[in-house]
């Protein structure tokens, strides 16, 4: 019996402990669905060769080379042949019958050499991007890495996120950063978000006004989103941009590289006055009531396509035609959201529509107009996406939901259940031009609070749906909508780290899923690999929250504070000056006089602060 537990023990000793260590020396981001460890290491330097199958070469190797280079400063030469046995390798290899799912891998590192098997290129894609999470953050040019296999599958299909460029133009280079940060997360779709009443981002060829006024507005910087003065006609135009097909092609043929694929959303039939600015006649009135400019903030009244013309469709039509060129993706996204009525119920032409075509009501004519807008697109053999509320009426049989509503809306449930195809983008875990802070020391936003741990948290698939119809579930994604988000800076700030949550909301499975070990990741390698690419990612997550109660009766505060990140020691002041590891350190909740100044930090073991300092004035 001794015997045999000094077996065990010798054993733990020998692998448990010793796996554990190595199971942490890596910070995967998804974390894959399973690492196992073992003895020695492969010595990853300039003389390693670089096997990639003959058909994937003019796609991969110049992605691969380049990031070997800016990662480690290598550079590595390739092939399309395992070299002979004397030579170190990394070898990609398509395997049709690799037991993966699509997307899936397996990455085997032994001392002699690696190997990333896949069925399809998006798996060699995402075990290089694993296998790049073993590199140190120093460019050395010599990197030991544990040998190890990882197995790992997607949750999802759909591991999303969708970039607001309509509020705030962002330029092409900007996207395409963001592509090759996300795609490095396992990120596969890019959801980009190109029209909405603040302009018109996409040149239509056969519709140049869509981009020489609608993509154009007046300048209100400095005024608050939601103040905004409607621009007269004769203001000059000065905010905004567009892009052309030419880049459309660059960033798709850029996103295609990294497995993303790039969905389109052209917004209808709400959140066009961008469009009715450009084209008046697709509104609902004729000349000379329509004539509007772009919006120019968040006031955007007459903003609906008139559902009852013919030409709506037929301009419709067109537009989709060119997107779908464009566009490799199945799927075209039509909006559909916050379509407000109210012209509708007044206009001749889509009253008349109702009447002709049976309509009881103007949602009825929303789907009317959603169904003909869904045959445009489906002759161009595409698949339609829209909000939610193209569920309403009489729905869109055959389109696939995007769900973001909460509270009394619950299309997260009613879409699947309905049989609709649907990606959840929920509000209230998702969004995330959200603050992500205290709101006293964020930069404007909506004031909800979305901070990183509520993102991480959230699992997508609602557990009222039955095994059938959480497989209509396609997945996840996080939405960056850009009314708060005029600068690059700030659409990064605002992306990361909570992207990264997102992202392995969407690939891991929950039961994987570990917020300690994930704030850990960030903090030792993710955080410090986002600024080495120069990443504006956010330090929110250590900020402390305060709240208060006043004791009126004995005339005194109680103050409370918080913190997301766990594991540190907050310390305030009560006089003014900043605190540090000298100051008050935060134990339990404490009584204080009315109108003190408070201010406290997160720090950690070293003494460090960590995010910013909030400063509070007690009432
Ligand atoms: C939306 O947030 N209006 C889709
Ligand atoms: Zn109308």
């Amino acid at each position: 019996m001794f015997r045999y537990l000094s077996c065990i023990l010798f054993f733990l000793l020998l692998v448990g402990p010793n796996t554990q260590v190595r199971a942490q020396k890596y910070h995967f981001v998804p974390q894959p669905e399973s690492v196992s460890f073992s003895e020695g290491h492969f010595v990853l330097d300039k003389n390693t060769k670089v096997v990639v199958p003959k058909k994937l070469q003019g796609m991969l190797i110049p992605y691969l080379a380049e990031k070997f280079k800016s990662d480690l400063d290598l550079d590595l030469t390739f092939s399309y042949r395992r070299p002979d046995s004397q030579e170190k390798y990394i070898e990609f290899k398509l395997d049709k019958r690799a037991s993966v799912k699509e997307e899936g891998y397996h990455l085997v590192v032994e001392p002699g050499g690696i190997s990333i098997s896949a069925k399809d290129y998006g798996g060699l894609f995402n075990g290089f991007q694993t296998l790049r999470q073993t590199f140190p953050l120093e460019k050395t040019g010599t990197v030991q890495i544990s040998a190890m296999v990882v197995k790992d599958n997607p949750r999802f299909g759909w591991r999303g996120i969708m970039l607001d460029v309509s509020r705030h133009f962002q330029p092409k280079e900007f996207v395409m950063k963001q592509i090759d940060v996300l795609s490095s997360y396992k990120v596969n779709k890019f959801h980009w978000h190109l029209t909405d009443d603040q302009g018109w981002r996409i040149e239509i060829k056969k519709y140049p006004n869509l981009t020489k006024k609608g993509a154009w507005r007046a300048d209100r910087t400095g005024v608050a989103w939601w103040q905004r003065e409607q621009a007269t006609a004769e203001e000059p135009k000065t905010v905004g941009g567009f892009y052309t097909q030419e880049d459309i092609k660059q960033v798709v043929a850029y996103a295609q590289v990294r497995n993303v694929e790039v969905i389109p959303e052209i917004d209808v039939p709400g959140h066009s006055k961008a469009l009715v600015a450009s084209y008046p006649h697709l509104f609902c009135y004729d000349e000379p009531e329509a004539h509007f400019e772009v919006a120019t903030g968040g006031k955007a009244p007459d903003n609906a396509v008139c559902a009852g013309k013919e030409s709506t469709y037929s301009f419709l039509g067109d537009v989709i035609e060119e997107i779908a060129a464009l566009f490799p993706s199945k799927y075209i996204h039509i909006g559909g959201d916050e379509c407000n009525k109210t012209n509708w119920k007044k206009c001749p032409y889509c009253q008349k529509a109702k009447a002709d075509n049976g309509l009881e009501n103007e949602e009825e004519l929303q789907s009317y107009f959603i169904q003909k807008v869904h045959k445009l697109v489906k002759a161009q053999n595409k698949t339609m996406i829209g909000w939610d509320e193209i569920l309403s009426g009489n729905g869109a049989p055959g389109a696939t939901i995007m769900a973001w509503r909460r509270g009394k809306y619950t299309p997260q449930i009613t879409a699947p259940q309905n049989g609709y195809p649907t990606i959840m983008t929920s509000y209230k875990y998702m969004y995330i031009s959200q603050v992500q802070g205290p709101s006293i020391s964020e930069p404007e936003g909506p004031k909800v609070v979305l901070p990183l741990s509520k993102v991480y948290g959230h699992d997508p698939v609602p557990q009222e749906l039955t095994e059938e119809e959480k497989k209509l579930v396609l997945g996840n994604q996080a939405s960056l909508w850009g009314e708060f988000t005029p600068t690059p800076e700030h659409c990064e700030y605002m992306l990361y780290p909570r992207a990264l949550a997102s992202a392995e909301v969407s690939w891991s499975l929950p039961e994987n899923k570990d917020w300690i070990r994930f704030q850990r990741a960030l903090e030792d390698y993710h955080f410090p690999l986002l600024e080495r690419k120069k990443v504006n990612a956010s330090k929110s997550l250590f900020s402390v929250y305060p709240s208060y109660a006043i004791d009126e009766l004995h005339g005194q505060a109680i103050v409370y504070l918080q913190a997301e990140a766990q594991g540190y020691d907050i310390y305030y002041t009560l006089n003014g000056e900043d605190p540090s590891t000298e100051s008050i350190k935060y134990v339990k909740e404490f009584k204080t006089a009315p109108k003190t100044l408070l201010k406290a930090g997160l720090f950690n073991k070293e003494g460090k602060l960590l995010g910013k300092i909030v400063e509070l004035r007690l009432k």
